[in-house]
Parts: structure tokens; C-alpha cells; sequence
């Protein structure tokens, strides 16, 4: 199974969802692609007609049981919409929100307890990357992310280079397939499952077929590119 996601991130409005909907209604069904699109909570509802063609998600949940949090949202509420998943840690909220990786291992369980699929973000900002720390900050980052996994439930990991996002530069192939599957081993190592691996930064339709091809990339997670459903569909293709 190949997955490809899409983060629409604060973007889109009601017209622009509806554009989207029109587009992918006639998208033909793979079996072998579960495409999704982690959407702006408050704009869940609307995305209900997108839902029959493609999986829909959230972008963040909270890390606290349901109570006092104004303006959180819980775990069990996005279970409650059937969210079909929800990206956890990614680098905007890492860097914004400053979420720690123990704040994501909360997320983690919360979604885990609740049946929602986290699908968790990972990644070495260009510092990191230019210090040759990439290994030693992915470790840390699935060690501490990982602390509280069920080993019964399920787990995404989206290998996403800092420096890659929203820049218009992917990593290169090599990069991509070396670090995609150092990923894949430690999170094995950690969980002892096996974990599929998705590569973001900077994904769209030109260079998607390229990274398909790669032996340790089991699918893409993408931003800016997923905006435009012609796009996105396309990237879909590339891994039919
Ligand atoms: P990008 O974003 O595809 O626009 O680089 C990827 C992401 O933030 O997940």
C-alpha cells in the first residue's frame, strides 16, 4: 500500500473547497493508493463530499484529555468526526508552537487511544542537516516521540528535511532513499512493526514519479502542491 497525503496547512476557503470537490469527484478509485488530505479543522465539515473519493484528516490534536482547553480540540472529537487521520509534529507547529517531542508523544497516545491513525512528522532543519547531525536528530526525535506507542495500533511517519518545505527544493533522490530508510529502520526498531514511510518537501507533480520509484518511500506527504486537486491527483498517479 502507497499513501499520498496533503496538508493544506491554514489555507483554502468554502469556494475553493467546493473547486476541489468538483475535481476530485471524478477521480477514479486505485486500491493500491490511500490519498488523503489533512484539512483545516473548522472546514472538516465541508469536506464531507471529498471524503468519498479521498481519506480526509486533521492537521493537530491536542495533547490533554477533553476539559478546559478553549480553543483545543481533543483526540476523541476528531474521532468523533471520523477524521481518518492527523499529522502530529509537523516542523510549522514544532517551530511556531513550539512542540517539543514529548508534547508529540502525548499527541501520539491520545490519537492512538482514540483510533485515529497519527501520522507523525519528522525531520533535521538545514542547520542539522549542514552540522551532518541528520541521523542523531531523527533518532532523538522517533525515540521521544515514540515513548508511549501502542504496539496494537497503527503509525505513519513522514520523513520531511526542514529545509525542503515550501522552499521549491525536494532532497535529492539519494538523500531521500537513505534517510527514508534509516527511518523505517529505527521506528521498527522501536515499535517492532513495520512502519511506512513517506518523504515531504517540496513534493509535486514533476518530481513525484522519480521519488516513487524509490525502494524505501512508501508514499509523500505534500504541501503547497496539494492545493490544486489536478496536482495532487497527478502526484496520486505517480504512485499507482
Ligand atoms: P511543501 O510542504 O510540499 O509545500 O514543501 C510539505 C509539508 O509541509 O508537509
Amino acid at each position: 500500500m502507497k499513501f499520498v497525503f496533503g496538508n493544506w496547512k491554514m489555507n483554502m476557503s468554502r469556494s475553493e473547497i467546493e473547486h476541489f470537490e468538483a475535481e476530485v469527484a471524478a477521480a477514479p478509485y486505485v486500491p493500491k493508493v490511500l490519498a488523503g488530505i489533512a484539512v483545516p479543522s473548522v472546514y472538516y465539515g465541508y469536506c464531507l463530499g471529498i471524503k468519498r473519493k479521498l481519506s480526509v484528516g486533521l492537521q493537530d490534536v491536542s495533547e490533554f484529555e477533553p476539559g478546559a482547553h478553549t480553543g483545543e480540540i481533543s483526540a476523541q472529537m476528531a474521532h468523533d468526526v471520523l477524521a481518518d487521520f492527523c499529522l502530529v509534529g509537523h516542523s510549522e507547529r514544532r517551530q511556531f508552537q513550539h512542540e517539543t517531542n514529548t508534547i508529540i508523544s502525548h499527541k501520539i497516545i491520545r490519537l492512538q487511544a482514540a483510533g485515529v491513525l497519527p501520522v507523525l512528522c519528522v525531520g533535521e532543519t538545514l542547520e542539522e542537516f549542514e552540522a551532518g547531525r541528520t541521523r542523531e536528530v531523527l533518532l532523538s526525535q522517533l525515540n521521544e516521540c515514540l515513548a508511549g506507542f501502542d504496539t496494537q495500533k497503527g503509525l505513519i511517519i513522514a520523513y520531511e528535511p526542514v529545509w525542503a518545505i515550501g522552499t521549491g527544493k525536494a532532497a535529492d533522490l539519494a538523500k531521500i532513499e537513505e534517510i527514508c530508510g534509516y527511518v523505517a529502520t529505527i521506528a521498527n526498531e522501536i515499535t517492532t512493526r513495520e512502519i511506512p514511510v513517506l518523504y515531504g518537501g517540496s513534493v509535486n507533480a514533476a518530481n513525484a514519479p522519480a521519488i516513487a520509484r524509490l525502494s524505501t518511500v512508501d508514499g509523500v506527504l505534500v504541501g503547497g502542491a496539494s492545493l490544486d486537486a489536478r496536482e495532487f491527483l497527478e502526484i496520486k498517479k505517480a504512485f499507482c
